[in-house]
């Protein structure tokens, strides 16, 4: 059996299954514009025919680790619609789970949705104009003070900027997993960032990741041979 039909989220789905027995649950998939997403259904009428299946979006199951890691590409545009604050929550609590030096979790994530703020972040990053156009930005900032005072110039200097550069790939696959995109925006003014954020002395931002739905195809990008980047025992 195959079906099509569109879902209430304009997203086109298809069950397929030769002879699905009685109550059989099957698994719903559902095509957005980048990310092929799976959830699995509340009700099924009849396995044989064309049928009407109602899809829970509520019960989604995420993506595998491999699929949401190639599906993740620098996205610059973003649809207006805004990020659900469940969606965020997830983001945020999946970063949480990031390794950090002594498990002091050198950084801090400042999240920011006010428009003026983001427009004080476009122009830090010398307009590059997704971050005030992104309906969320997270911006990681590094606590050295934190990491430094437990591992002195190195965790100053290294383990708080790894903690939140660490972070922000985090953020940056669970927005991927949860069909979100984003972008990492390293070209700021430092002095702008931590100005417009009210950032305190010891602390500086090292990541802004604007948050949004996809309103572009992303670029795919080339990277280099594994035989060149990989050395074996010795460099
Ligand atoms: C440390 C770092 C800084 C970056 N800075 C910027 C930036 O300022 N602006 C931008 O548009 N992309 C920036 N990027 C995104 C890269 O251009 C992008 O990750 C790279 O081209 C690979 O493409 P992909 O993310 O689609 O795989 C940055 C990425 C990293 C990791």
């Amino acid at each position: 059996m195959v079906f099509r039909e569109t879902c209430s989220r304009n997203l086109r789905y298809s069950v397929s299954g030769a002879s699905l027995p009685k109550h059989h649950k099957p698994i719903v998939r559902c095509f957005g514009k980048f990310v092929p997403e799976t959830f699995g259904p509340t009700s099924q009428t009849c396995p044989t025919g064309w049928k009407t299946i109602t899809v829970s979006l509520g019960r989604r199951k995420t993506m595998d680790f491999f699929s949401v890691v190639s599906n993740r590409h620098s996205v610059r545009k973003y649809e207006s619609r805004d990020v659900e604050e469940e969606k965020l929550d997830r983001i945020l609590e999946t970063i949480n789970l990031a390794p950090s030096a002594g498990n002091l979790q050198g950084y801090e994530i400042i999240v920011v949705r006010d428009q003026v703020t983001k427009n004080a972040l476009d122009e830090a990053s010398y307009g590059q104009e997704y971050v005030g156009c992104a309906p969320v930005v997270l911006v990681f900032c590094a606590n050295h003070l934190m990491s430094g005072s437990k591992y002195g110039q190195r965790g100053e200097n290294l383990y708080a900027v790894q903690d939140a550069t660490i972070a922000a790939t985090f953020c940056q696959l669970a927005a991927t997993a949860l069909g979100l995109a984003t972008v990492w925006v390293g070209a700021f003014n430092p002095q702008a960032a931590a100005e417009a954020l009210q950032v305190p002395d010891r602390v500086s931002p090292v990541a802004i990741i604007p948050i949004g739905y996809p309103a572009e195809e992303p670029i795919r990008t080339p990277r280099r041979h594994l035989s060149d980047l990989v050395r074996r025992e010795k460099y």
